[in-house]
């Protein structure tokens, strides 16, 4: 590969991923460089931990009630061991994936994070850069920190997906979704299992939920079907301040959005950003949501919709019945519901049920190359990470970032040589025996 520094390897498939960037870091660590994040995920915690403010590590790293789902996707990821194969020629690995009609370089996707803007201040720009440079395909969140045509922009010509929380306004979910075509997205994700948020009590105990400060609703404020409704508010509240919102106020707001990750709003005096945030969380999401539903966006997109929240494979059959293009296997790690199944447990039977009629993705649990084999061995075409990235986001930036999703490929690269398997396609149940 030619490349010197951990920094600068990129990832092609068909090469020693994991054995280039070893190298790398042995190399780097020669001359006195470390990685700027521990690959250990328990010192990786510590560290991100410490980088955070009380209010963001209670946000991030919480899940819902006694967080016993976070622990069941753990414990569903530890029942599965990965048994090695021996004396089988694994010198050419290939970790590239098809997904929708496109060839991906690996079977990671960075998971829709929100509010990033907690951690750091380039928030999602950092994340888009990181992962446009791996050509890991990044799931843009609906509670992103920056608009998407900014992470879009800084990540040229590399796949970015996007992630829909479906509002009480169509007319909001339309202008998004179409916003997000034209930005270049390449498939639209509809996150199911998040029309209310779950019980925290890590953030319940502080009284801090980020929305309410005006953080991570950077796609709303420069979306203007929500400052019409905005304006709209205003002027049923205030109607002698009406117009409120003229084009030069939402060229303000827009700038704003852009250039300050939410913190500034909390700052504002004007009634502008106070009546965003009461907006927002008027229109954020809804629970009359149904299948029925689902016609409604596929009459706005073109691209291929996948549904993440799935753990039934009644719903899973359902989704293909609806004509959907993908399922992401998901509990939302662990941060919906208490007391959940491990998502790991959901997925062999969905895979099942699906039988390769649309790709099955996994999410919740991953943090390490290891658990990405255990979840492709189980059915999953790819799988995403999120704390992972966030973590690294928040001790080390962009770079941080970058390393969290680089580290997973390269283990995921070895572990798969090792196992004595050449191509992630091969990974299939044999590979992994239950305990
Ligand atoms: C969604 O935005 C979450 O907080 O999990």
């Amino acid at each position: 590969m030619g490349e010197t520094s951990s920094r600068g390897t990129s990832i092609r498939s068909t090469e020693a991923y994991g054995r280039t960037t070893q190298s790398a870091i042995y190399r780097d660590g020669a001359t006195g460089r470390r990685p700027r994040i521990p690959s250990n995920w328990a010192a990786l915690e510590v560290a991100a931990e410490r980088a955070m403010s009380r209010e963001a590590w209670a946000y991030v790293a919480g899940s819902a009630g006694n967080e016993s789902t976070t622990a069941a996707n753990r414990a569903a990821l530890d029942r599965w061991r990965i048994v090695p194969r021996v004396l089988r020629d694994v010198a050419d690995r290939d970790l590239s994936v098809e997904l929708f009609g496109r060839r991906y370089p690996t079977p990671l996707l960075a998971a829709p994070v929100g509010v990033l803007g907690l951690v750091d201040d380039e928030a999602d720009v950092a994340v888009g850069k990181a992962a446009a440079s791996l050509g890991v395909p990044y799931i843009f969140s609906t509670q992103a920190s920056k608009p998407m045509e900014l992470v879009a922009a800084a990540m040229g010509d590399a796949p970015w997906w996007y992630q829909l929380y479906w509002s009480t306004s169509d007319e909001l979910v339309a202008s998004l979704v179409g916003r997000a075509e034209k930005a270049g997205a390449k498939a639209i994700v509809v996150t199911l299992d998040t029309h209310m948020l779950g019980w925290r009590p890590r953030d319940l105990d502080l009284g801090y939920l980020p929305f309410a400060h005006g953080m991570g609703i950077a796609q709303y404020t420069s979306d203007p079907v929500f400052l019409r409704l905005v304006d709209e508010r205003i002027a049923a509240a205030i109607p002698s301040e009406r117009p409120r919102i003229t084009p030069a106020t939402i060229r303000t707001l827009v700038d704003i959005t852009r250039n300050y990750p939410g913190r500034f709003w909390a700052n504002l005096r004007s009634p502008v950003p106070r009546a965003s945030v009461d907006t927002f969380l008027d229109v954020f999401s809804r629970s009359n949501l149904t299948w029925q539903n689902l016609a409604f966006l596929r009459k706005q997109t073109s691209l291929p919709i996948v549904l993440k929240g799935i753990q039934h494979p009644d719903d899973a059959e359902r989704a293909v019945k609806a004509g959907v293009d993908g399922v992401i296997v998901s509990n939302h790690a662990g941060r919906q519901i208490d007391d959940a199944i491990g998502s790991l447990d959901a997925l062999p039977a969905i895979a099942d049920v699906i039988a390769g009629r649309i790709p099955v993705l996994f999410d919740s649990g991953i943090r390490s190359g290891a658990d990405a084999f255990v979840a492709l061995a189980l059915g999953a075409t790819a799988v995403c990470v999120g704390r992972a990235y966030t973590y690294g986001l928040a001790v080390a930036g962009e770079a941080g970032a970058r390393e969290a999703l680089r580290n997973i490929v390269a283990e995921l690269d070895i572990v798969l040589g090792l196992a004595g398997l050449n191509s992630v396609n091969a990974i299939d149940p044999t590979a992994v025996t239950r305990v």
